[in-house]
């Protein structure tokens, strides 16, 4: 039977199972992958390809594969291969449980990378050759033209660089996909590299599908999966809190006059409490809003459909069960108000710094001075990775970060005399907001900064710890412009490591 999903006869020929599209990846293979903050990632012939692995393997032969992506995935990609132990490469941002155990015993190589240089950096050729792109799609249209899935990622860059292509074809995915996404096909390295020319987080530069050369497919796959993202947790009493102080300072901002009442493109992160703040938006006042990010999550689709925000630009969903469903089944009353890119767009330096983006990133961590850690726990141990948090924040035109004051019960301080790995350096972080407050240190010099982030935002157990480590530190430090303790100045982590608390006694 036909499937009218792949409706160009040079594809139709090339379909066949997972399995057979599987073993067409051999042992030490690069494969682009698609896949974005689960969405949009190919489901079937990962799962085959790790049964494959597992047998080779089993008959003592080794096999594993180098695995780039635009960013996080799902169970059956990431999950699949890590548990079959075939990835011994990954970049460049990882979620999933596995891999993070096997990249943290440091059985997995890992570069986490800024993603809007992932594409640049395939093409500038410091990261090798592609061997394989393996790409969900939503449909092969009569013309050829190949419709992407619910993210775009670096997809683009994957078709055309790999010497062959895999393409899974997703029913499950909506039609009304088609139209959604702007494909654009201008980028290139210097000394020819032009303007971006987006002036808008609206406009449309490219086109609406992939250009894919028919000679280089190998196999097309038919597929009929959701995209497994999980669900958000609800808002605790910190998120509630953290969201309160946003809304109040943006409030602010819009009385003096520095921010019109529309704001300006919102830029929200991963994670449950940028999603919490998406949810305080709804209560704002704020309006008509826009979004020029890089992941569309549940709060922001609550946003578009309540209209209280005109159009959002992304490069991938990023929803949960239920906010995908609702999507998946009501997509065409949102076509005309989303638009997915490509990441190295969607997370442009120069469109973002353009377009004066709001960015609200989760972190780990910050220090006195501003510092921020995104990714690692205890200085070594890492979490996910740095996603588009560094393409947003030192471009933005207001850069937040946000944590709850506390975690793990109360055992870590997120604020610190420093912090244990750096992200974001103090230059690039304008706001810290903590369930205890906000901390604005535009314009301020490091000491001010100090001041008012143990003022505003450190949790009432860890405040008076901190505050003595820091008249200390401007008594002692060998130098009075960043007042620090060199032997002290990560003896919280240290603490925490040895005795499984960050507090004093
Ligand atoms: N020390 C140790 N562990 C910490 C910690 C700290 N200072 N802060 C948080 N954690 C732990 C939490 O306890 C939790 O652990 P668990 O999964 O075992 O429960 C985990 O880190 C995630 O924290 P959570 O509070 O659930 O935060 P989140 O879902 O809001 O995510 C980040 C926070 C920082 C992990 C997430 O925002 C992220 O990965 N950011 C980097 C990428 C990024 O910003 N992308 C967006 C760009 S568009």
């Amino acid at each position: 039977m036909t499937n009218p999903r792949i409706a160009h006869p040079a594809y139709a020929a090339k379909v066949m199972d997972a399995d057979a599209a599987a073993s067409l990846i051999g042992p030490g293979d690069t494969v682009g992958m698609s896949g974005f903050t689960g969405a949009g990632y190919p489901k079937a012939v990962p799962q085959a390809l790790a049964r494959h692995i597992e047998a080779a393997h089993a008959a003592g032969d080794p096999f594993a594969i180098r695995v780039w992506t635009g960013a996080s995935t799902g169970p059956e990609l990431d999950g699949a291969l890590a548990r079959a132990k075939g990835v011994d490469f990954r970049l460049p941002y990882n979620s999933d449980p596995y891999a993070r155990e096997q990249i943290n015993a440091g059985t997995m190589q890992y570069i986490d990378m800024h993603l809007s240089q992932v594409a640049p950096m395939a093409w500038q050729g410091f990261l090798g050759p592609l061997d394989v792109a393996l790409v969900e799609v939503s449909a092969i249209l009569p013309d050829g033209t190949v419709v992407p899935s619910s993210s775009v990622g670096n997809n683009k860059t994957w078709l055309d660089l790999a010497s062959r292509v895999i393409l899974e074809v997703n029913s499950w995915q909506s039609p009304a996909l088609d139209g959604m996404h702007d494909i654009y096909y201008g980028t290139a390295l210097p000394p020819d590299r032009v303007p971006i020319p987006l002036l808008r987080p609206s406009d449309r530069i490219g086109q609406p599908g992939f250009r894919i050369d028919p000679a280089k497919v190998v196999a097309v796959v038919a597929t009929d999966t959701p995209d497994r993202n999980a669900p958000f947790k609800a808002p605790d009493a910190a998120a509630h809190a953290i969201a309160a102080h946003l809304m109040e300072f943006l409030a602010h901002e819009v009385k003096l006059g520095r921010l019109p009442r529309s704001l300006l493109p919102i830029q929200s992160g991963v994670g449950n409490i940028a999603n919490a703040v998406l949810h305080g938006l709804q209560d704002s006042a704020f309006e008509p809003m826009t979004a020029y990010t890089e992941v569309l999550q549940d709060g922001m689709l609550e946003l578009l459909t309540s209209g209280k925000m005109a159009m959002a630009s992304a490069t991938a969903f990023s929803l949960s069960p239920d906010a995908a469903h609702q999507l998946n089944t009501d997509m065409a009353r949102y076509r005309d108000r989303i638009v997915l890119r490509p990441q190295e767009i969607s997370n442009h330096p120069e469109v973002i710094r353009r377009l004066g983006c709001l960015a609200m990133n989760g972190m780990i961590e910050a220090d006195l001075y501003g510092n921020v850690n995104s990714t690692h726990l205890m200085g070594s141990r890492i979490q996910n990775g740095i996603g588009g948090s560094g393409d947003f924040a030192r471009n933005a035109y207001i850069s937040m970060f946000m944590a709850p004051s506390t975690a793990k019960g109360g055992k870590i301080s997120t604020i610190v005399p420093q912090v244990s790995h750096v992200d974001h350096i103090d230059q690039d972080v304008q706001v810290i907001v903590t369930d205890q407050g906000l901390a604005d240190l535009r314009g301020l010099p490091p000491k001010a900064r100090a001041e008012v982030v143990i003022a505003n935002c450190v949790h009432p157990a860890y405040r008076d710890q901190l505050a003595d480590y820091y008249a200390r530190a401007l008594r002692d430090s060998y130098g009075k412009q960043t007042p620090t303790l060199l032997r002290e100045a990560l003896s919280w982590h240290e603490r925490f490591v040895e005795t499984g608390s960050m507090l004093n006694s």
